[in-house]
């Protein structure tokens, strides 16, 4: 089972949060293009697994001709071995949705579309720099439904300016539409964005944590009536319509990341190409290194195993621990875990230890106090 991400690194403009990899000039289009399939070639030399999962990511995929993205899928079908009922999304932005580019979306082998609304409120659109507004966000939702099945949302949360009201809204206008997955992050201030220097600025502030967690409580609330499962922090989805791509990187199963920025997991090393679009069309064309890896240790592997594990319903698992590591690891955890049963942010059920709802949206923070440094005997 192999997941294959792809990275489309152009937007159309810089939104004010994000530090993801992208550029807004589009004059390289063609050449990443032909790197990014040369990329695909040469990765399906190296691997024979079965393909379950392909996701477009950016930037902005749907930023690309319907032409190129399908170029793209068919060399992956050329070249690597590709399973039967294949998960296929895309990450695409309202602006580009009109019912054209849709219907031509719709006759390739994408089966998941999941749109980047973020919010249905102008004010919260415009301080986050977004393209579209929020009719442009429900014309594209409602035109969606109308070629695809399987559709995802994304919203943003913890937002300058919002309040519950506000979220109340963006919720209830998510729910209108019935369907059955919504990813909500939590806004966070990443270094180098025009959020970071509008806070040191005092331009704008976030909100305080006690808001941030009862917009979360929220949206469980809302969502768990629709009988929406909460399946990782961030994303909530009806019985059958997890995401396969999601869910497998949550369970740390092997992916193929291409393009630049993109990463690559294979159980004992992750690798990641450049950051630069000049720079990785440059080194693909010219067999030069274009990527750098890092081997995980135990201590790694456990570290990163907790803190999926505490994210997802999927739980740490104790026998887990005691079959991939060894006793050492198992006695760490059993007693570092005991504070946080305590303060019931972790429950235990038969051999897993999983978060309570508290605990899930603190999860990053416990995990980080279960992490091993380094391991004494
Ligand atoms: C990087 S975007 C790519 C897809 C598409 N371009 C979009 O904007 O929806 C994927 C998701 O990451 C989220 N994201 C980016 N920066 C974030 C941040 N600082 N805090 C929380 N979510 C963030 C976006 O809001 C979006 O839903
Ligand atoms: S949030 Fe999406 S559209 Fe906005 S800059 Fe990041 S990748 Fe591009």
């Amino acid at each position: 089972m192999l997941g294959i991400y792809i990275h489309i690194p152009f937007c159309k403009k810089s939104c004010h949060y994000c530090n993801f990899h992208f550029s807004t000039s589009l004059k390289n289009k063609e050449d990443m293009i032909k790197a990014i399939n040369k990329e695909i070639y040469q990765k399906a030399i190296l691997n024979n697994d079965k393909v379950s999962t392909i996701y477009f990511g950016g930037g902005t995929p749907s930023i690309l001709d319907v032409e190129e993205i399908n170029l793209i899928i068919e060399n992956i079908y050329k070249n690597f071995n590709v399973g039967k009922n294949i998960e296929i999304t895309i990450e695409a932005n309202p602006d580009d949705l009109s019912k054209y580019k849709l219907n031509d979306l719709s006759k390739t082998k994408i089966n998941r579309i999941s749109i980047g609304v973020q919010s249905f409120i102008d004010k919260e659109l415009k301080i986050m720099n977004r393209v579209h507004d929020s009719k442009k966000a429900i014309k594209s939702i409602e035109m969606a439904k109308k070629y695809f099945n399987n559709i995802s949302v994304d919203l943003l949360y913890g937002v300058p300016d919002s309040s519950i009201k506000s979220w109340n809204y963006n919720l209830d206008t998510i729910s209108s539409f019935n369907i059955n997955h919504i990813s909500a992050y939590a806004l966070t201030v990443e270094p180098k964005t025009a959020l970071e220097s509008f806070i040191n600025k005092s331009i704008l502030s976030m909100p305080d944590e006690d808001l941030v967690y009862s917009q979360y409580k929220l949206i469980n609330e809302k969502l768990s009536s629709k009988k929406f499962i909460n399946y990782e922090v961030c994303s909530f989805a009806q019985k059958d319509f997890f995401s396969k791509n999601n869910s497998a990187y949550w369970l740390r199963k092997k992916y193929i990341g291409i393009g630049p920025s993109a990463h690559s997991f294979d159980g004992k090393s992750r690798s990641w190409n450049i950051s630069n679009n000049k720079k990785y069309i440059d080194q693909i064309r010219d067999g030069d290194n274009y990527y750098k890896k890092e081997n995980l240790t135990k201590v790694d592997q456990y570290n990163e195993y907790i803190m999926t594990g505490l994210r997802t319903i999927w739980g740490v698992s104790v026998k887990h621990i005691e079959s991939n590591f060894d006793v050492r690891f198992k006695n760490y955890f059993l007693k570092k875990i005991k504070s946080h049963i305590a303060k019931k942010n972790v429950y235990k059920e038969d051999d897993l230890y999983l978060t309570t709802q508290s605990g899930r949206f603190l999860a990053d923070g416990i995990a980080s106090d279960l992490f091993l440094v380094n391991l004494k005997n």
